[in-house]
């Protein structure tokens, strides 16, 4: 589905970043799905190194961001891209059900990174989430407010999760989840809203 850009930053409006160049945050479309799996690719050599193999991460990309599956992250959820200075530096993929937000992808491309990007990100696909018309999101019937951001990082990631902790998330249990073969320690974080 196509939803029109907010009015307050999101679909072109541009800004300052912290060092020289100009913030971009948009909507994600069909054609932009290449350039999510390059950056996917990218940013997961970069953070898993170390305990999730390259052999793994390839077999895990390919299923997770196959386009098939992409296209309907795309077409169902708010699924934002930052672009600085017009280079691509990250994306977020949130569905909603009911009153609550599933972050299912937060990235930010290595040397775009502790520049504000994923703050932005995360505060403006909430923003969009809750602005948004019941309707828009399949599994979605009530006309509340979403009240919970749900998701779940992998448990030697701890830049993520100290990212996590400063944006008010809290670690509430952990899981392991096997993706083609590969198993992957989670743990689940939950931040309310108000
Ligand atoms: C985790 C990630 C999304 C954070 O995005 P980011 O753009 O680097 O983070 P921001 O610059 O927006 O930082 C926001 C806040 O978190 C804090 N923070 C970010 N990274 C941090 C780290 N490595 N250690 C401690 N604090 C950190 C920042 O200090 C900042 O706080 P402030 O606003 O009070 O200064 C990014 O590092 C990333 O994409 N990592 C690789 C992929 C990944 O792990 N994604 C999550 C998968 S579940």
């Amino acid at each position: 589905m196509k939803r029109e850009t907010s009015p307050d930053g999101l679909g072109g409006a541009r800004q300052p970043d912290g060092l020289s160049g100009e913030i971009l945050v948009r909507q994600a479309a069909m054609n932009d799905i290449g350039l999510i799996q390059n950056m996917a690719r990218i940013i997961w050599a970069d953070t898993y190194a170390g305990y999730i193999s390259q052999e793994e991460q390839t077999r895990v990309l390919a299923h997770s961001y196959s386009s098939e599956s992409l296209m309907k992250s795309v077409n169902e959820n708010v699924f934002l891209l930052a672009e600085v200075s017009g280079e691509a530096a990250g994306y977020i993929d949130m569905g909603r059900q009911d009153e609550v937000l599933h972050l299912h992808r937060l990235y930010v491309m290595p040397n775009f990174q502790r520049i504000g990007l994923g703050r932005r990100l995360l505060e403006e696909a909430i923003a969009l989430a809750k602005k948004l018309s019941t309707g828009s999101f399949p599994g979605n019937d009530t006309n509340a407010s979403p009240k919970v951001v749900v998701a779940t990082v992998e448990e030697g990631n701890l830049k993520a999760r100290r990212f996590y902790k400063k944006m008010g998330f809290t670690e509430e249990g952990s899981t392991t989840m096997t993706v083609q073969g590969v198993e992957l320690p989670l743990v689940f974080i939950v931040m309310r809203l108000f």
